[in-house]
């Protein structure tokens, strides 16, 4: 075996490809099977939007939470880039008899102005961590140029918070004795049989929307060990708030899948001390 390999990964792999912007047909079917996220969505639509409300979904997809919002009577317009998308969600609305209340626009969500203002927006861009989709940039762009245009009216969105967290942890990396420590997803629930936990869940960031969004994070983050052992990853835990209910004091929330990082150096913990992540 030649080491180290004489080829390079292609420098010319796009943004599309790279930073999961482009969402294969399959992959939208298994959306649209999460009733988890299905399920929280509806819900905050539902309590967020009413009827003759104008709404705006960046990043429609298949076009289901357009047609939730739809359905509580408001005027819609659904931006989606991706052609292809675009007619499926065309053709699917009007299966569902919604074809007069959402208005279908195909183009780039950062350049995308409305023409009114509008109450709400839904954005669904969402990734552990904000890593992969452009949840973050998106939205940015998009109140940029609706400032410049309505420049007293900032709308609400749907999610309002995102919360980060990150967790110190052993994590099994073996396969049936081959040891691979890639980075990998993991369900956003507890009592993972490959992982042990030895901190708790750190916050450290919370994304509000409706202010400046930061693209890097570079603060300390202290851990408080809660068993010894030796930390070997860090798991990434996001945390969505879609809405909020003040009058029943509750929040709609919607946790993406977690990233479990292997760290290259791994480090031994005891109970009762901290440790830095920079
Ligand atoms: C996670 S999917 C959500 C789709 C749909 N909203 C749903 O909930 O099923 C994100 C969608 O955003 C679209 N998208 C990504 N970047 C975009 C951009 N810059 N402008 C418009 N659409 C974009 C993708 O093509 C994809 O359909």
């Amino acid at each position: 075996m030649q080491y180290p390999p004489t080829a390079t990964v292609s420098q010319n792999q796009s943004d599309e490809s790279t930073l999961g912007q482009y969402i294969p047909l399959l992959y939208h079917y298994n959306m649209l099977q999460d009733d988890d996220r299905v399920g929280s969505f509806l819900q905050a639509i539902k309590f967020v939007i009413q009827p003759g409300m104008n709404v705006v979904e960046l990043g429609g997809g298949t076009g289901i939470l357009s047609s939730f919002a739809a359905r509580q009577g408001a005027n819609v317009t659904y931006v989606e880039r991706n052609p292809e998308l675009v007619s499926i969600a065309y053709g699917f609305l009007d299966k569902n008899g919604l074809k007069a209340n959402v208005d279908v626009v195909q183009c780039d969500a950062m350049s995308f102005v409305p023409e009114s203002p509008v109450d709400v927006v839904i954005c669904e861009m969402l990734h552990v961590g904000l890593l992969r989709e452009k949840q973050a940039q998106v939205i940015e762009a998009f109140k940029a140029n609706y400032k410049s245009r309505f420049p007293n009216h900032t709308p609400q969105f749907i999610p309002e918070v995102t919360m980060l967290l990150a967790q110190l942890i052993n994590q099994s990396f073996d396969f049936h004795g081959f040891h691979a420590p890639l980075p990998m997803f993991q369900a956003p629930v507890m009592g993972q049989s490959r992982t042990t936990e030895l901190s708790k869940f750190q916050t450290y960031a919370n994304i509000d929307y409706q202010e400046l969004i930061p693209h890097r994070f570079e603060q300390g983050i202290h851990f408080q060990i809660e068993l010894p052992g030796t930390v070997n990853a860090v798991r990434f835990a996001t945390q969505n708030i879609l809405a909020v209910n003040m009058a029943e004091q509750r929040a709609i929330t919607w946790p993406n899948q977690c990233l479990v990082l292997p760290i290259p150096s791994p480090f031994h913990v005891h109970s009762l001390t901290f440790s830095q992540l920079d």
